[in-house]
Formats: C-alpha cells, structure tokens, sequence
C-alpha cells in the first residue's frame, strides 16, 4: 500500500528522517505541497543532507518526484540540486510541468505583506516567497514550468505582471521587476531542469504501478484552512490535499508524525507554550531551531486536543513519536488533554482567535514520572516502563496505534513496532 508521512503539529516533526527510513519498501517519494519553506536534515552513514525541496528519498537512490501542488524557486532549486548530484550519483528527480514557480518578486512581496502587519499579528513567515506565489497561482498570473519552453510566453507573462506589482513594489522602496533578466534568469533555468520536467499527461504512465511514499511538508496545525488562520502556510498540508497536488489518483494509508512534546516556529497560538526554564531546556537538548530560518523554535508539551483533531482532519492509520529522548531527564513530563476540561470537539481550530485566548494556564494536563536515559534502543519491550507508560497514554487518548518511535537522528535509533 503507499504511505503518506503527514506531520500533525507545527511543522518540524521529523518528517525527513522517517520519509528516509521508510523509503526503503518505496520506489518513488513525492512532494505534493509547499516549498523550500520545508527543511530537512537528515545524517546517513556520518553524511549531512540539507534538504528543502528535494524529497529525503533521493539519499537512498528512489525516484523523486515534485507535484503540482508545490511551488518552486528556481534559484533555491538549482543550488539544491547541484548539493545532491556532488554527494549522490545520479539522482533521479522529476519535476511535474504545472509546477508554479517562485521568483525574486514574491519573495519581495514577502517581505513587504509582513512589514505593513502591526508587530502581534505578523505572521513570521520564512519569507521565501511562498504566499505570494500562492496567491498568483490562485490569482492566475503564474508562470508555470511548461511555460519556460517559449521565451514569448514568459516575456508576455512577466510584463503582465510588471505592470501589476510594480506600483507596489515602488512605493515600498523594493526594485522593480527587470522584465530582460527575469526571461534570461528563466531560460538559463529551462535548459538546467528541461530534462526533469514531465508532462502532467505523462505522469500516470511513467509512475504506473510504483509503490508510492508521500512526503508532507510543514504540519497539518498549519493547513490553509484547517490551521489557526492567519497564522498559516499557503498551502493544505493535509493528506487529502495529496491527490491534487501531486495528480496521482492512488490510494494510501497515512502515518502520523509528531514529537512527544510540541514546537511552533513563527507566531501564532500555542496554548501548551512553556515560557520558562523547561521549555528553553527543551528547545536546547532538542535543538530546536528552524533549519529554514535559523529562529529559535517556541517549545511546550505535547497538546494531545490539538493532536487528535490534526488525527482526525488527516484520517491518521497509524502514528510515528519522534525525540521522547529529549525529555529523558525532566523530573516530570506533563501532557495536555484538555483546555478548560472541554472536550476537542469544542475547539475551533481554525479560528486563531479563539486558540490565541489560551496559555498554560488553561490547560488541563496529565503528569508523568521521569523515564531517564534510554539504554537499550534494540526492542520496544526494553524501553523504560516510564516511557512505555506514556506511549500508552497517548495511544489510548488518541485510539490510534504509535507504530514507529524515533530516539535520535540516526536510522539506528528508531524502534518499529
Ligand atoms: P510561510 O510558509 O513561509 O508563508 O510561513 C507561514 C508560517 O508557517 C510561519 O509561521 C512559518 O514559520 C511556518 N512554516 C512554514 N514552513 C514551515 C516548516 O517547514 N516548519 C515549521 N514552520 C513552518
């Protein structure tokens, strides 16, 4: 069956290593959603990867392919890729022709979208463009993959565009767009990637047959529209958004991935935040910051009401716990089950007006005693009872089965059930 690898909080759950670990049983991995605002490292055999973009698969020598559904930046794209083909031999990645792309004034837009925001409700966006490339592909100005084969289309796009953004772009002080670099920029692009580029009619054929894994990126607390709005990506993270965005009609069943406490990079409600000396430990023993922006992440305890209803919302089949090991030595670990006592169900999620009322202090939590080191990562059975007992919590809370529990970077430190 394919397997989708859908992170069920904020984004930063692991999703890397354990797409790496489980692409072994797949023959293609895909990106259906996002762009290099995602990011990745994964270590293989005492080798970095940093990866945004390019699926984590490709380290193990599958078959990537990039959706519809992502946008791209052809500058990101091209260093990205030139970092995989010097550490892996011939990667094979595939790049779908809808594909919309990200250019140089969306990134500007960015910038300027966050500063006319008063300081509390900015975004903190990784400022990569991402938003702004959405809102032309829904505003339908995009300049798409398949458009690069002809430099007359991308020169009447462009100038269509110039004449829309320039006035914004000149009263916030930001360059114009340069109708003759832009086309040269682009055209230098197609002749890098034109052989990556599949057709959308192709694509059936080509991947017919293959045992599929879905790569999700961000988390599903930052869907478009399932998220806490504003404080959102500009895409849907969730698995149902997979079918559109990578144009592959499959079925697939769904791990779920989240830490076993919570991190949020960017603004935005988080009702199990800890603004003290616990959460700076986490955010230290679990290194906590965005491999995208280099910000400090915001930490706090695993919320399990915002986690069954990212469960729910994902159709989650079986879950994947990653980074327990950084709690190991807290004398105690809390997890929050409810906020005021009301049951999930009473919780808008997708309203951040209503989350944004809530803090530490409004959250009912279930408390847990230390588990200590973990000495023997060879079998479930062997993991401290403490720890057992806290995997059981969440199982029960959630009714759904932690299949996968990872413990470190390494491909080594992970416990399959
Ligand atoms: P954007 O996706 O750059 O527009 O950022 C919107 C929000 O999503 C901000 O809060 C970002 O910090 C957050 N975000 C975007 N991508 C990621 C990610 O891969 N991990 C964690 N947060 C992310």
């Amino acid at each position: 069956m394919n397997k989708a690898v859908i992170g069920l909080q904020w984004g930063d759950e692991g999703k890397g290593k354990i797409v790496d670990y489980l692409s072994e049983e797949f023959d293609l991995v895909v990106r259906y959603q996002g762009g290099n605002n995602a990011g990745h490292t994964v270590i293989v055999d005492n080798i970095t990867y940093k990866l945004n973009l390019i699926p984590s698969g490709v380290i193990r020598g599958k078959v990537c392919y990039l959706g519809q559904g992502v946008v791209l930046d052809p500058k990101h794209f091209t260093k990205e890729y030139d970092q995989i083909t010097k550490k892996i031999n011939n990667p094979k990645v595939y790049l779908s022709s809808n594909i919309s792309l990200i250019l140089d004034y969306h990134k500007q837009l960015d910038k300027i979208n966050e500063s006319i925001l008063n300081s509390e409700k900015k975004i903190g966006t990784t400022s990569k463009g991402i938003g702004p490339a959405y809102q032309d592909k829904v505003g339908r100005k995009s300049i798409k993959l398949y458009d690069l084969k002809s430099k007359k289309i991308i020169e009447e796009k462009i100038s269509s565009i110039k004449k829309f953004y320039d006035p914004i772009l000149e009263r916030f002080n930001e360059d114009k767009i340069n109708i003759e670099k832009t086309v040269q920029d682009l055209i230098g692009f197609y002749k890098l990637v034109k052989e990556l580029i599949i057709d959308n009619s192709l694509i059936k054929k080509e991947f017919r047959g293959k045992k599929i894994l879905f790569e999700g990126a961000q988390g599903a607390l930052l869907d478009l529209d399932h998220g806490s709005y504003p404080f959102v990506t500009s895409s849907n993270t969730v698995s149902s958004n997979i079918v559109i965005g990578s144009a592959l009609q499959v079925d697939y069943e769904t791990v779920g991935i989240f830490k076993a406490y919570t991190t949020r990079v960017g603004n935005g409600p988080f009702p199990s935040e800890l603004h003290n000396d616990i959460g700076n430990y986490i955010a230290e023993k679990g290194v906590e910051i965005g491999t995208v922006t280099k910000r400090k992440r915001r930490c706090g305890w695993l919320d399990l009401v915002s986690l069954k209803y990212s469960c729910q919302i994902n159709r989650v089949n079986e879950l994947c716990m990653t980074k327990a090991d950084v709690l190991n030595n807290l004398s105690e670990i809390k997890v929050c089950k409810s906020y005021n006592s009301k049951e999930y169900e009473d919780v808008n999620f997708s309203e951040s007006s209503i989350l944004e009322s809530l803090s530490l202090k409004d959250t009912d939590f279930e408390i847990f005693s230390s588990w200590g080191e973990i000495k023997d990562l060879s079998k479930f059975d062997r993991l401290p009872d403490n720890l057992k007992k806290y995997i059981s919590y969440i199982e029960d809370y959630l009714n759904i089965p932690i299949k996968i529990i990872s413990l470190g970077p390494e491909r080594s430190q992970t416990i399959i059930r």
